[in-house]
C-alpha cells in the first residue's frame, strides 16, 4: 500500500562531473526497478546535472535544504520556486547536520514543510533523538513533539505527500545502525503521533523512512520491516554499486 521510497543524501559530496559519472554508473543497476521510489539528492551544486541525466527514468532528484521564502534577500539560501524550476521533486528538510550545524529549528522545519507543500515538493522531514535522550528514556517524547511542532498547521487532506525519515541522530554517520526491532518501535510512535494530529487513515497512508548507517548488509533486515517504508542513506548511497544492492534489498 505505502510505496518504498530509497533516498540517497550525498551531502556535501560530489562535483558535478563526479555526480554525471555516478548516474552513469548507476541508471543500469537500477533499470526497469519499480518497486520502490528511488531519489538521489546531491547537492544544489549538481542539481542541473542531475536532473537531466536522469530524465525519463525511474529516478526521481530532490534537494538536501531549501528555504521556506519563496523568494527574498537571503544570501546562499535556495527556494522552492528554484528547486522546482531546475525540476527537482523532493526535497530533504530538518536533518540532524542542519539542526546541528545551522540552526534548523522545529520551527523553520515546519515552514519548509509548509512551502514544499505549498510547492507540490515532496518533503523528507528528518526526526531523531540523541544518544543521551535515548539514554535518558526519552525518545518517544522527543519523536511526539519533533512530529507535533513540524506538521503544526496542516491539514489531513494536504498531508499524503509528507513522508517522514527517522534517524536516530547516534546512528548517523556513525557504523551504529538501530536494531530492526529499534527502528521498528519508533516508527510505530511516530505513526501514533502522526495518527492523533491527522487521524488513523493519513497516518497510514504517509511513508516512514529510517536512515542511519543502512548498507547493503543491513538494508533488509531493516527494510523488511512492515513499518519501515524505505530508507534515507548517507555515505553507502555515494557508492552507485552500493546504492543499488540497498535499493534491491
Ligand atoms: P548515514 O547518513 O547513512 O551516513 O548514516 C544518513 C543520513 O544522514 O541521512
Amino acid at each position: 500500500m505505502r510505496k518504498p521510497l530509497i533516498a540517497a543524501n550525498w551531502k556535501m559530496y560530489k562535483t558535478p562531473a563526479q555526480a554525471a559519472e555516478y548516474v552513469q554508473t548507476f541508471l543500469p543497476l537500477v533499470a526497469g526497478h519499480n518497486r520502490d521510489e528511488i531519489v538521489l539528492c546531491p547537492s544544489d551544486t549538481s542539481l542541473s546535472t542531475v536532473i537531466p541525466a536522469v530524465a525519463g527514468s525511474n529516478i526521481a532528484v530532490g534537494g538536501q535544504n531549501m528555504h521556506f521564502a519563496d523568494e527574498g534577500a537571503y544570501t546562499g539560501e535556495t527556494s522552492p520556486v528554484m528547486l522546482k524550476a531546475i525540476g527537482a521533486t523532493h526535497v530533504i528538510i530538518g536533518h540532524s547536520e542542519r539542526r546541528q550545524y545551522f540552526n534548523e529549528t522545529d520551527e523553520t522545519v515546519n515552514k519548509k514543510l509548509i512551502t514544499a507543500l505549498k510547492h507540490t515538493i515532496v518533503p523528507i522531514v528528518c526526526i531523531g533523538e540523541v544518544l543521551a535522550e535515548r539514554e535518558a528514556g526519552q525518545t518517544d517524547d522527543v519523536l511526539r513533539r519533533q512530529v507535533s511542532l513540524a506538521l503544526a498547521g496542516i491539514k489531513p487532506e494536504e498531508a499524503q505527500p509528507i513522508v517522514i525519515a527517522y534517524e536516530p541522530v547516534w546512528a548517523i554517520g556513525t557504523g551504529k545502525t538501530a536494531t530492526p526491532e529499534i527502528a521498528a518501535e519508533a516508527h510505530l510512535t511516530i505513526r501514533s503521533e502522526i495518527a492523533r494530529i491527522l487521524g488513523r487513515e493519513v497516518a497510514d497512508g504517509i511513508r516512514i523512512l529510517y536512515g542511519g548507517s543502512v548498507k547493503p548488509e543491513n538494508a533488509s533486515s531493516l527494510l523488511n520491516q512492515p513499518e519501515i517504508d524505505g530508507a534515507l542513506v548517507g555515505g553507502a548511497s555515494l557508492d552507485p554499486q552500493s546504492f543499488a544492492k540497498i535499493v534491491k534489498y
